[in-house]
């Protein structure tokens, strides 16, 4: 009995690597041909650990990046700019110094100029901000450059592009919210699709290449919607940490590879 159990586990474990190391490569293969035939935007997912069992965060931050996977988007509610509180700088602190993942942290506060220097230190790598949240968002761009971050604006699903299109050639990405931000697992409000489109032709006719992050309701079977519209960087939570970690990657690496083969 002892041996079919030892046994038993090595099979399993033998299966885990297999998963693995398919989508480490169906990753890599993707990464090498964006930058060959795609220009130099790259598609990321960036699974939001708001949907994470945090009794076992740590490892299941480990399986993401075991996955292949690059971004890890961390969502910060104060209970002021939206209605919910998630979590602040200890608990991205605890995790920070575990993973080599780039830390894209959206801060769904209010006036966020005056907590940047704190994710800084917590090891924040991106710091995205809500153009509603700022009094002044020129300023708020300007410290979160100064701190050597990347830095992203966020729009609210009722927020038009216009709202930002001053400030799109001083950041690195506009965040699309296609829910009400506060809460995950809400449903993908249709009506983004369009605004990406807006904003994707508004920087093409700028000539301005950033990221186009979308967040908010997007699972493997609405994922290819998003990228046609023009997003290259798939916020996703409930489809992620909702069951086998490894194959709900997996599945949106086949989505990805499909949108490959079609924009081919
Ligand atoms: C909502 C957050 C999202 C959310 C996404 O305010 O900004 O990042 O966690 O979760 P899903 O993918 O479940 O909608
Ligand atoms: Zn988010």
């Amino acid at each position: 009995m002892i041996i079919i159990r030892h046994y038993m586990r090595n099979l399993r474990s033998l299966e885990d690597t297999r998963i693995d190391l398919a989508v480490k490569k169906q990753n890599l293969v993707l990464n090498i041909y964006c930058i060959f035939y795609g220009g130099t935007i790259m598609i990321k997912l960036a699974p939001s650990i708001l949907a994470a069992d945090f009794n076992i965060l740590g490892e299941q931050i480990k399986k993401i990046e075991g996955a292949g996977v690059e971004y890890l988007h961390v969502d910060v509610m104060d209970g002021n700019y939206v209605p919910s509180i998630s979590f602040g700088t200890p608990v991205i602190k605890s995790i920070r110094n575990n993973t080599k993942l780039i830390f894209d942290v959206h801060l769904m506060v209010d006036e966020p100029i005056r907590l940047v220097n704190d994710y800084k230190e917590a090891g924040a790598d991106i710091i995205t901000v809500h153009a509603e949240a700022c009094s002044d968002l020129v300023a708020t761009i300007d410290k979160i450059k100064t701190l050597g971050l990347k830095v992203g604006v966020s729009l609210n699903p009722e927020t038009p592009i216009s709202r930002i299109e001053n400030v799109l050639q001083d950041i690195d990405m506009v965040l699309i919210m296609s829910v009400d931000p506060g809460a995950g697992g809400q449903p993908f409000i249709p009506s983004t699709l369009e605004k990406i489109k807006d904003l994707k032709s508004m920087l093409d006719n700028k000539g301005i290449s950033l990221d186009i992050e979308v967040d908010g309701g997007i699972r493997p079977d609405n994922v290819m919607d998003v990228l046609m519209a023009g997003a290259n960087v798939i916020v996703t939570g409930t489809a992620v940490f909702r069951g086998d970690i490894l194959e709900n990657v997996n599945r949106y690496n086949k989505e990805f590879e499909r949108y490959k083969e079609i924009v081919k």
